[in-house]
């Protein structure tokens, strides 16, 4: 039976790893850590770790890793169901009983699974039939050993679109569970399906704990796109998911590193290079789920994106959605290639030494955004370093931990100070603005800003009700934004739905604001006066644009902040240090006014 996520994430926390594992093994602590003998294997010197803050214990001799969970499955020859309800009943908490639905939901689940898992046995045995030769070759001529081809599971779709439903069938599978594990597809039109992947080398891609999922597929030849993936499905997430991630875990842990890279062929180049642990962001933006995964395995895994304009800008892309989630000590690195190469072509060319040396010199966030702003920006005048710091410390302002925020700030402050000469205060940039700030001028220019604020915030309220997976991912931003009383309702019933989390869709959204009197606000927001001023907002406008247009506005909306700061301590602070401010002021309004919001 399956439990619901939430209970064993509760169930963890409540119950102590560290007070289970001493039932079986003399532990000592070591740091942050415990050690002890192995109880998996017959041992003199302690290998046996487990690490607290991880939930996690960690066996070195025999390879065992796992949880409080894993481990008294291990110890005790329990399941799954039975380790869970005798740790609550320890922990005395009351196991939740499986809801109809919820059980029927599993079944359907576990039957795409289990159908997904043949496809893959197919798949593989037919990258060793004759038909599979050319297949074989391509793969052997990219450098693939069988011991690589083997470990990940590597096949042949062959061209024949029937073929993979036929043989499925046979073994009891039935056309609509293809169907919707994205394994066949139904043309436009057509009355019979067809196979999603044809005459491509397959790679499946796996759960965390090697379930096959989904599959991508590569063409051999010139044969365009390059690369096809089967389509999302309940049991798949692209945002969630890394390539890799089964075979990389363990390594991974013993080596405390882990390397993302872009490709399918990157991960699988540089495991069999002896990078081990590497994971595959698939092409698909690096985001939230996939850097809380790698957290949980290491502290700073490491970005090692390509060495062209894309791979640069994915990076960049990738600190900018990384900097709110940092916490102290979870962090990331980002490893720069030489021009135009991938992580694959690197090690085939120059080694895996010529790997490790990159990995070694990867840059900080401050490091990489420092770098990217100083070729975007070019700070070589007084106008542009003022736009040059505004840009900085307006990222660094968006670290929702505060501790690292301040640390962050202080690290640009001082390589402000030692580059231009710039004496900006970290007081100054960390407060957030008070709404009743002294002085006429400066009253004038807020009450300008504040108009520009209610704009921002209908264009980011129309964006969320019609994407509202925006206003999930987007939540804590919206709930700093000042906002005007008149749309401060709409605002906190958005939170309160994008809080819920599960089942969001506009349409649903849209009845339940009605339902709660706020259609005349919603109609407020969603009309042409807010959409031609911001059409990222409107309903039909792609996500991705819509994504953007909002992390615009929150980036211009925090450097009004700081601008504002720092025009109120000019006017309180006349020792001259800060004499260039107004230029800086100057600047970043006219770079709000040229942004047209
Ligand atoms: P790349 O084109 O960099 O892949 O795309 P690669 O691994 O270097 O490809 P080859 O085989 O060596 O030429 C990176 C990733 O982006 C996704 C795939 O996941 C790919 O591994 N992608 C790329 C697609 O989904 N579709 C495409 O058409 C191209
Ligand atoms: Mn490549």
């Amino acid at each position: 039976m399956a439990f619901p996520p939430d209970f064993l994430e509760q169930l963890r926390e409540r119950v102590s790893l560290v007070d289970v594992v001493s039932r079986h093994v003399k532990l000592q602590r070591r740091g942050r850590e415990y050690v002890g003998l192995s109880p998996f294997k017959q041992e003199r010197t302690p290998s046996f770790t487990v690490v607290p803050d991880k939930g996690f214990f960690h066996c070195f001799s025999s390879g065992e890793h796992g949880d409080v969970i894993g481990f008294l499955m291990r110890l005790e020859g329990l399941s799954f169901p039975e380790a869970v309800e005798k740790l609550a009943q320890a922990a005395g908490l009351e196991v939740p009983r499986e809801s109809p639905e919820a059980a029927a939901q599993a079944r359907r689940r576990r039957g795409l699974l289990d159908a997904i898992e043949a496809a893959a046995a197919f798949y593989e045995r037919q990258l060793r039939l004759p038909a599979g030769r050319r297949a074989m070759d391509y793969l052997r001529g990219r450098g693939l050993d069988d011991d690589t081809i083997g470990r990940f599971r590597l096949g042949f779709a062959p061209g024949d679109s029937a073929a993979l439903e036929q043989a499925l069938k046979r073994s009891g599978f039935e056309t609509g569970t293809l169907l919707e594990a994205g394994l066949l597809r139904l043309p436009e039109g057509a009355e019979t399906p067809v196979a999603s992947l044809r005459n491509r080398v397959v790679f499946p891609i796996t759960d965390r704990r090697g379930l096959p999922i989904a599959f991508g597929g590569r063409a051999m030849g010139d044969a365009q796109p390059k690369y096809l993936n089967t389509p999302e499905t309940p049991v798949f997430r692209k945002g969630e998911v890394l390539y890799g991630l089964a075979q990389a875990r363990d390594a991974a842990w013993r080596a405390k590193e882990i390397v993302v890279v872009e490709g399918y062929m990157d991960a699988i180049a540089l495991s069999q290079a002896g990078f081990a642990h590497t994971v595959a962001s698939l092409g698909t933006a690096f985001g939230e789920n996939q850097l809380r995964a790698l957290w949980r395995i290491v502290d700073e895994p490491v970005l090692c994106f390509d060495g062209d304009e894309a791979g640069r800008r994915a990076a960049r892309r990738a600190a900018e959605r990384a900097l709110p989630l940092l916490a102290p000590g979870k962090s990331l690195r980002f490893a720069r290639l030489p021009d135009e190469r991938d992580p694959d072509d690197l090690v085939r060319q120059d080694g895996a030494a010529a790997l490790r040396a990159v990995v070694e010199r990867a840059q900080t966030p401050v490091d990489l955004l420092w770098s990217s702003e100083v070729e975007a920006v070019r700070p070589d005048s007084p106008d542009r370093r003022a736009r040059f710091s505004g840009n900085l410390l307006a990222l660094v302002s968006g670290v929702r931990d505060q501790t690292v925020r301040r640390y962050y700030e202080a690290e640009i402050l001082s390589r402000l100070r030692e580059h231009f000469g710039v004496n900006l205060r970290p007081e100054t940039v960390a407060r957030r603005l008070a709404p009743s700030l002294p002085g006429g001028g400066r009253e004038r220019g807020e009450a300008r800003i504040a108009g520009l604020r209610e704009r921002q915030m209908q264009s980011v309220l129309a964006a969320a009700i019609n994407h509202p997976g925006l206003a999930v991912e987007f939540a804590h931003e919206i709930a700093e934004l000042e906002c005007a009383a008149s749309l401060d309702r709409l605002r906190q019933e958005i939170l309160r739905l994008a809080a819920d989390g599960e089942g969001i869709d506009a349409g649903v959204w849209r009845t339940h604001f009605e339902s709660v009197g706020l259609t005349g606000a919603v109609g407020s927001v969603l009309c042409e006066a807010v959409y031609s001023l911001a059409p990222f907002a409107r309903p039909n406008a792609p996500a991705e644009e819509a994504r953007k247009g909002m992390e615009q506005v929150f980036a211009a909306y925090r450097s009004a902040a700081i601008e504002l700061e720092v025009a109120a301590t000019a006017e309180a602070d006349a020792d001259g240090s800060l004499e260039r401010m107004p230029a800086l002021v100057m600047e970043a309004r006219r770079s709000r006014a040229r942004g047209g919001m």
